[in-house]
């Protein structure tokens, strides 16, 4: 699909249709195709947990301001977002580290440069957390466009209670969920609404320096 075009078919949709399913080939196609989304040095401190059971459904849709489009979707998307993903000795990095030696970017001997930079980029509070969630919401936005481009529907949630949420799915400290991405069918019965405004390059751009 053209780029313009993918962009303007991808909406929230409000409304799913629950007889259709999402076939578990198409997930892992629209997955891997959005893995390729880039991250900071290559770290990809993402994951995701996949929710089809209608009893999770459920109990996700009562901590998420009871939206209906969460149970009526065949599929929901957990992302999380992994604040330790930058640290020594985190499997994902200690394998994006070697790829970048296997492929010739970097040379051993970086190592104690890379560890430094990373604690001083990283290493608080805010700084791993600020690296969990801007490299997410690229993926996040990623799984949205592949899931139009594959001919479904999606809707981004972050209206819930991410105490609650954390607490009812077991999600371990080091992840925070920036957000949940409902995939499905647009339920044809329903009428999907008019798309809304956007900025245009005048109200985006403040200065041109
Ligand atoms: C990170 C994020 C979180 C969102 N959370 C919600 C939500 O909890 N409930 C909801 O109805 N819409 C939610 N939305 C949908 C937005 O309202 C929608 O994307 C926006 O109005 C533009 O409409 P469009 O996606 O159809 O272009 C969210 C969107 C994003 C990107």
């Amino acid at each position: 699909m053209e780029f313009s075009e993918l962009m303007k078919k991808r909406r929230s949709v409000n409304f799913f249709d629950p007889e259709k399913p999402v076939e578990q080939g198409v997930l892992e196609k629209i997955i891997e195709e959005a893995s390729l989304t880039p991250s900071g040095f290559n770290l990809q401190p993402w994951n995701l947990l996949v929710v089809r059971s209608p009893e999770v459904k459920k109990r996700l849709r009562k901590i998420a301001w009871d939206q209906p489009k969460i149970e009526d979707a065949p599929v929901v998307l957990v992302l999380l977002a992994d604040k330790d993903g930058w640290r020594p000795e985190h499997p994902v990095m200690e394998k994006a580290w070697q790829d970048q030696i296997d492929l010739g970017y970097t040379k051993p001997e970086m190592r104690s440069w890379f560890d430094g930079a990373a604690r001083q980029l990283f290493d608080s509070e805010k700084g791993s957390l600020i690296f969990a969630v801007r490299n997410s919401c690229f993926f996040g936005m990623s799984l949205m466009l592949a899931v139009a481009n594959a001919g479904l529907d999606s809707h981004p949630i972050s209206g819930f209670d991410h105490e609650a949420l954390v607490a009812e799915l077991e999600v371990p400290d080091n992840f925070v969920v920036p957000m949940m991405l409902v995939v499905g069918h647009f339920d044809e019965k329903q009428t999907l609404g008019p798309a809304k405004w956007r900025k245009s390059y005048d109200e985006i751009v403040r200065q041109e320096l």
